[in-house]
């Protein structure tokens, strides 16, 4: 048998508020109740659960790849919301898009801080731009390097992995 991803639990404060916002943003269909979790269910029948908690909610990041149009949808809805969004996971660019991979991608946060990115194209997928020192530096970089961008080592809340040295 084929392996397909499935889902994921994402932690909330208000599950349904949460999965209606995620599913409005991304001009999916309304969630599905099913046991304690609202559900989203992609184009690729991946689920994201929100569950609710009133403990600690560590934020996480999902990023889901849509297409050239449903990219500017999203992206108008964004703005028409005046939400923040960032070109960049550690969200050191505000109010910008990148263009990583020849594609388009932007970042956003759900109401409960977990980092939602929409692109265009996979990493990785643009030949030649991940070569170190080519046009646009490595895309990858902003992810895994001493001092990085991880969102999980910004903010309030406590890292899922404890990073040494960490700048
Ligand atoms: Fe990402």
């Amino acid at each position: 048998m084929a392996i397909h991803f499935n889902h994921t639990i994402l932690l909330a404060r208000d599950s349904k508020a949460s999965a209606d916002f995620l599913a409005d943003m991304l001009g999916l269909p309304a969630p599905r109740r099913w046991g304690p979790f609202y559900m989203v269910t992609t184009d690729n029948d991946a689920n994201l659960d929100y569950m609710d908690t009133e403990g600690e909610i560590v934020r996480q990041h999902y990023a889901f790849l849509v297409g050239d149009g449903e990219f500017e949808a999203i992206f108008n809805r964004i703005r028409e919301r005046d939400l923040r969004y960032w070109a960049d996971p550690g969200q050191r660019k505000p109010s910008e898009t990148n263009d990583h991979d020849s594609g388009r991608g932007v970042y956003f946060e759900d109401p409960n801080g977990h980092l939602v990115e929409i692109i265009t194209r996979p990493y990785g997928s643009a030949a030649g731009i991940r070569e170190l020192g080519a046009k646009g530096g490595e895309p990858g970089a902003d992810y895994g390097q001493p001092g990085g961008n991880i969102p999980e080592r910004r903010g309030a809340a406590a890292p899922l992995i404890s990073v040494g040295a960490a700048a």
